[in-house]
């Protein structure tokens, strides 16, 4: 059985993930529903934000009672409550499903699926591949338990763990390959977050719909190439409290997820990305690494916050992906 429930809620997975940058803060969900016999009946998955989720989508493709006495499969515990669509938990009621095999509980306090279902009789089996559904929903979980958007912090370094030179040299340290990977990236997240010093080194484009630029004086002039497509929200003190004479980057964080932003994706130098570090600000990094070495102690490092004396004060990341833009390597680390 442990096997089986394995197996269909990796179909889950397969199938919710391809809901990915169209469901969003809305979480990516798969079903699999199987009759009383095993065999699959139906399957769907949560399509965009507002349409039927992936329960629904399943059982309503269902012609007769074919799931009756038997099985479903979900990678996120039945909605019990009405939001854009009635709950999930009251059509899987009615199609008299037997069984229902979930992998995680919903942070949602508004969610109780759990109890609606074990109350209408229905046998229920939480936990299965948890992890693997956590991590799959983590941006989602972010977000419901935090208020927060979730943070990547995206960085390029030679081998050394340099940034730019010593007097800001830093184009570009790695390849077109690995910069148009970065292009490619920055369209799954709902904002992109730089620095004034940043723009003011670079004068980047950095096309989004939506950018945040943190700018304590309203250093960056309105020339800038930033300001030239998309929304540009400027962070500065006017907007934002003071804290330890920089802006709040919490309280910018904060304010971004009240405008809608779910996902931040952070390109910037090393005052900044260590900043963000050493307030437990950053859910991960993205680190390519040019094979390139500055071999000057005096060039800029991609975290540049504080003195450590010991490895036991390092931040300790759990590398999750390793992939080749050639020459270069990106590392995909979680914090
Ligand atoms: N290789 C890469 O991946 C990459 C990416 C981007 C940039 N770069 C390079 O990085 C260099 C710039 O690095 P940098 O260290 O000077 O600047 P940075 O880290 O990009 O930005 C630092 C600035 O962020 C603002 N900030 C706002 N709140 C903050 C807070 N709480 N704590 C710290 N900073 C806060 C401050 O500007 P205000 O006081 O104006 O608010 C601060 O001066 C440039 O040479 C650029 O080319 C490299």
């Amino acid at each position: 059985m442990k096997n089986l429930d394995e197996k269909y809620m990796k179909e889950c997975f397969k199938l919710a993930i391809k809901g990915n940058g169209k469901v969003s803060p809305n979480p990516m969900v798969g079903c699999v529903v199987l009759d009383k016999t095993g065999n699959i009946v139906s399957k769907g998955y949560h399509k965009k934000y507002g349409e039927n989720h992936a329960e629904r989508d399943a059982l309503l493709k269902l012609k007769h009672n074919e799931a009756e006495g038997g099985t479903l499969y979900v990678n996120l515990e039945p909605c019990s409550h009405y939001g854009k669509t009635p709950p999930c938990v009251d059509l899987i009621i009615e199609h008299k499903l037997a069984r229902v095999v979930f992998a995680m509980r919903d942070p949602n306090p508004k969610v109780n699926g759990l109890s609606k279902l074990k109350k209408a009789g229905i046998k229920v089996t939480e936990g299965v591949l948890e992890e693997e559904a956590k991590f799959l929903n983590r941006i989602f979980i972010k977000n419901i338990t935090r208020e927060l958007p979730y943070v990547v912090l995206k960085t390029a370094t030679t081998m050394d763990g340099k940034i730019a030179s010593s007097n800001g040299d830093s184009k570009w340290i790695t390849s077109d390959k690995a910069r148009a990977e970065v292009y490619k990236m920055r369209k799954s997240f709902d904002c992109i977050m730089t620095s004034s010093n940043t723009v003011l080194a670079d004068n980047p484009n950095m096309v989004h719909k939506f950018k945040c630029v943190l700018d304590k004086d309203s250093k960056v002039p309105k020339s800038a190439n930033i300001f030239k497509q998309g929304e540009v929200f400027i962070a500065n003190s006017q907007n934002t409290p003071i804290k330890n004479n920089r802006l709040d980057l919490e309280h910018v964080l904060k304010e971004l997820y009240k405008k809608g932003i779910s996902s931040v994706f952070v390109e910037c130098g090393g005052t900044l990305a260590g900043a963000l570090l050493k307030e437990g600000l950053i859910d991960e990094i993205y680190q390519f690494i040019a094979p390139k070495i500055f071999n000057d102690n005096s060039g800029q490092s991609c975290f540049n916050a504080d003195i450590k004396n010991t490895i036991s004060e390092c931040v300790n990341l759990k590398i999750y992906d390793i992939k080749f833009f050639e020459p270069d390597l990106l590392i995909k680390s979680l914090v």
